[in-house]
C-alpha cells in the first residue's frame, strides 16, 4: 500500500544525492471551483454522503468520554460505552433537539440540560422526567440517532451521513484499513490538546497547503527550513488518500550506518491525507491530527487534535522545560502561522481576477491528485 520506511529513506537519500524531488503529474484547478457557491453545496452534499474520519480514538479513551464535532454541517458528537465501542450519534435530543453534548467530558449518562433527558451510553433512553406528559411515548423508539462508524486503528471513521453510500465508491475501504498509518498512530496515545479556529478561506485552500513542500524555504525561511529540504518529498498515493514524506537534514546521519538499524522517528514527517479532509502528521515525540471542515465557501474550521506517547505526557506534566511536547507544539504552530498567512493570500488572490486557474507543478502531485479525487466523486455523484 506504501513503502517501508527503510525504503522511504533510500528514496530520500537518493534524491538529496542527485538534487531531485518525486515528480507526477501537474494540474490546473479553475478558480471558480474555490470561489462559486453552487459548486461548494455540491461539495457539501458529496462530503455528507462520503465517510470520512471523525476524531481520533485518543479523544474519547475511556468509557463515558465524549467529544462532540459538527462535520460538513452535521452536529455530531463519539461517546465511548461501558462495551468500550465507540459510537458517534447525531447531536440532538429526541425531546426538543437540544445539543445534546456541549463539550468534551466523561459521565455515566447523556443528560440533556434543557429539561433531563437521560440517555445511557449506547444511545438508549433511559429517563424521561415526568413521563406521564408523554402518553404516546415509546422511549425503546425514542434513543439517539446513531451514525454508522468504526473504529479504525486508533481514528473514529463515520459513514455516510446522508443517503446510503455509493455502491462505487472505495473510500470506506481505503479508510478502512489503518496499515498506512497504525505504527505512527498506535503509540500516541494521549491526547494532550484540542485546538480549533475558523479561518475565511476555502476548504480545498487550506488541504492544499499540506501536501507540498516546494514552499518549504520561502514560506518557512527561519523554521521548517533550516532542520528540512526545500521541494525534496517523497510522494505515494493509497486510493483517494496521499503520503506525502518531509525529511529532517538529520536523515543524512543514516548513511553511516547498516540498513537495519535505520529508524525513521525523528527524521522525517509523514503527512497523510486522509480523503477528503483530514490530515495526520508525524513529529518528534508528537502527532497531529487536522480536520479542515468547510463551512461555507469562504469560510472553514480547523480543528487540531496532538497526540503523544503516555511516557511523554507523564514527562511533560512533570517538567514544563524545552522538551518536553508543548515546545515541539509551539514550533510547529510557528510553521502554521506561515503556512496559513499563505492561504489567506491565496484566498485573496481568487478574487482579483488575474488567474482563470491555480497552478500546480510537477512537485505538487498529491494536490492534484486531490483535485482529480474530488472531481472524479463530484461526477460520478452528481450524475
Ligand atoms: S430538549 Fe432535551 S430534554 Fe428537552
Ligand atoms: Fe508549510
Amino acid at each position: 500500500m506504501i513503502a517501508k520506511d527503510t525504503e522511504i529513506v533510500r528514496r530520500v537519500l537518493a534524491h538529496i544525492d542527485a538534487g531531485t524531488t518525486d515528480e507526477g503529474a501537474p494540474w490546473r484547478e479553475p478558480v471558480e471551483n474555490y470561489l462559486n457557491p453552487s459548486r461548494f453545496t455540491a461539495e457539501i452534499r458529496l462530503l455528507r454522503a462520503m465517510p470520512s474520519v471523525f476524531v481520533p480514538s485518543a479523544a474519547i479513551p475511556n468509557p463515558g468520554d465524549h467529544v462532540q464535532r459538527s462535520t460538513f454541517g452535521v452536529p455530531l458528537f463519539a461517546v465511548r460505552g461501558r462495551d468500550r465501542r465507540a459510537r458517534v450519534f447525531r447531536n440532538a435530543c429526541r425531546h426538543r433537539g437540544f445539543a445534546l453534548v456541549e463539550d468534551t467530558g466523561c459521565s455515566h449518562a447523556l443528560v440533556c440540560r434543557y429539561h433531563g433527558w437521560t440517555y445511557r451510553l449506547d444511545g438508549s433512553l433511559a429517563h424521561v422526567p415526568h413521563d406521564d406528559a408523554f402518553p404516546g411515548l415509546d422511549m425503546s423508539e425514542r434513543g439517539l440517532v446513531e451514525v454508522s462508524s468504526r473504529e479504525v486503528d486508533r481514528l473514529i471513521v463515520i459513514g455516510s451521513l446522508d443517503r446510503p453510500q455509493e455502491p462505487g465508491d472505495e473510500t470506506m475501504p481505503w479508510l478502512g484499513d489503518g496499515t498506512p498509518w497504525r505504527d505512527k498512530l498506535l503509540p500516541a496515545q494521549r491526547l494532550v490538546y484540542v485546538d480549533s479556529t475558523v479561518r475565511a478561506i476555502n476548504w480545498k485552500v487550506l488541504v492544499e497547503q499540506f501536501l507540498e513542500g516546494y514552499h518549504i524555504r520561502s514560506t518557512h525561511k527561519d523554521t521548517f527550513y533550516p532542520v528540512q529540504y526545500d521541494d525534496l518529498n517523497v510522494v505515494e498515493r493509497f486510493g483517494p488518500n496521499s503520503r506525502i514524506t518531509f525529511p529532517y537534514r538529520n536523515i543524512e546521519r543514516l548513511r553511516d550506518r547498516p540498513e537495519t538499524s535505520w529508524t525513521i522517528d525523528a527524521r522525517v514527517t509523514y503527512l497523510y491525507q486522509l480523503f477528503p479532509n483530514v490530515m495526520l502528521a508525524t513529529f518528534p515525540d508528537l502527532m497531529l491530527m487536522v480536520v479542515i471542515d468547510p463551512l461555507d465557501v469562504e469560510h472553514s474550521s480547523v480543528i487540531t487534535y496532538a497526540m503523544v506517547r503516555p511516557d511523554l505526557a507523564e514527562r511533560a506534566a512533570r517538567d514544563p522545560g524545552p522538551n518536553n511536547p508543548a515546545g515541539a507544539a509551539s514550533f510547529i504552530a510557528r510553521g502554521a502561522v506561515e503556512d496559513n498567512e499563505m492561504s489567506e493570500g491565496v484566498q485573496r488572490g481568487l478574487h482579483s481576477g488575474a488567474n482563470e486557474f491555480v497552478e500546480f507543478g510537477r512537485h505538487e502531485s498529491a494536490i492534484g491528485h486531490f483535485h482529480a479525487s474530488l472531481d472524479e466523486r463530484l461526477a460520478r455523484f452528481t450524475a
